[in-house]
């Protein structure tokens, strides 16, 4: 089965045609194209909707053709998965308007994703791991984007569990924000990532709230107002001259705690595998603690390429699989979901 996937919960507009294996185990991505907003969305330091909303208008036809014409023709195309949330109203409203648009045109059948869930399922796209083999069920997932921090134990596509989220701030927010206060553009992330590569992580103490092994929950609003109150009495430190300290200082404090909790999570849990999922986990430090921490707990880390961990459609598509194998179907009365549980979907 080949299938469509349609993504605007956020600041991508993307559109991937995957071909689903019979046993719907698994997918090969034929075409995977993404319009990102980043530059519209730079100079505020963070997502503004209207205009994630417009700019998603103006790129979804666009992308949608070109998904579909390196993936071979519409006769490629045998369904419609489109992300109905959670995510921005103003901004899924255009991929579902849209997908509804062109399943009522072709007569083609339609459904919507859990965004989360296809973050959750997109290890299972048939692309190289970074590190490790694609799981079996059960794995604990940690899902750390820039909306959000979550811990998901997951025993198959359609049996999810929350086991923990943040309180707050999502983790890229987290650096996304200290980013924007020390005025390194926007997304954080990456370029703190490669600050920090040249940095000194014990220069400069930061918290690390919510230690306890026991909660599940995270909690990053702290952290940013530590920075905050760091730069105001420091200075932000030129480059060659503490930033890379900062950075280094600021990823750990995140990177220890999304390690700390997913390793935590797993114990917890009795479970062996895990797994990590959104735009964070292309985080390099991220990856490699998580792997040797994980080994030393006698748990195998699987980490997906950063393709498939930034938001993209592909990994829509086939969480839409799941669902169509399923024989799930959305009718056109389907609405967005702005907050939405992947357990609950
Ligand atoms: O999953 P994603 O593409 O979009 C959301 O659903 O939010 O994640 C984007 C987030 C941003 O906050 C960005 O700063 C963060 O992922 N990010 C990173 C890295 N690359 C992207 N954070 C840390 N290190 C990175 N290398
Ligand atoms: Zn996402």
């Amino acid at each position: 089965m080949k299938v469509l996937g349609i993504e605007s919960s956020c600041d991508e507009t993307a559109a991937s045609v995957v071909d689903v294996s019979e046993d719907g185990s698994s997918a090969r991505v034929l075409s995977d194209v993404i319009a990102t907003q980043i530059a519209e969305h730079a100079p505020y330091g963070g997502v503004v909707p209207e205009l994630a909303s417009r700019a998603h208008l103006r790129a979804i036809s666009p992308v949608i053709r070109q998904a579909v014409d390196e993936a071979g023709g519409w006769s490629n195309v045998d369904a419609i998965a489109v992300t109905q949330g959670p995510g921005l109203a103003g901004a899924l409203l255009v991929g579902v308007q849209c997908a509804k648009a062109i399943a009522l045109a072709r007569g083609l059948p339609l459904v919507g994703v859990n965004h989360l869930q296809g973050h959750l399922l997109a290890v299972y796209l048939d692309r190289a791991l970074v590190i490790g083999e694609k799981p079996a069920f059960p794995f604990v997932a940690l899902v750390a984007s820039g909306g959000h921090t979550a811990l998901y134990r997951v025993d198959g596509p359609r049996a999810i569990r929350e086991l923990g989220a943040t309180r707050d701030d999502a983790a890229g927010e987290a650096f996304d924000k200290v980013a924007k206060l020390c005025g390194l553009g926007y997304p954080g992330g990456p370029v703190i990532d490669r600050l920090a590569q040249k940095g000194d992580a014990t220069k400069i103490p930061m918290p690390r709230p919510m230690r306890s092994k026991r909660s599940l929950e995270f909690s990053f609003s702290g952290l940013k107002t530590a920075v905050a109150q760091w730069v105001e009495k420091n200075g932000v430190p030129p480059e060659g001259g503490g930033l890379e300290d900062l950075a280094a200082s600021v990823q750990a404090a995140i990177v220890d705690t999304l390690v700390r909790k997913l390793v935590a999570a797993c114990e917890l849990e009795g479970v062996t595998r895990a797994v990590l999922a959104g735009g964070v986990a292309a985080n390099r430090s991220l990856r490699e603690q998580c792997a040797r921490v994980c080994a030393a707990h006698g748990i195998t880390a699987h980490v997906p390429p950063a393709k498939s961990c930034t938001d993209n459609a592909a990994m829509i598509a086939f969480a839409g699989a799941t669902r169509l194998f399923n024989g799930e179907r959305s009718d056109f009365s389907m609405e967005v979901r702005t907050s939405w549980s992947p357990a609950e979907a």
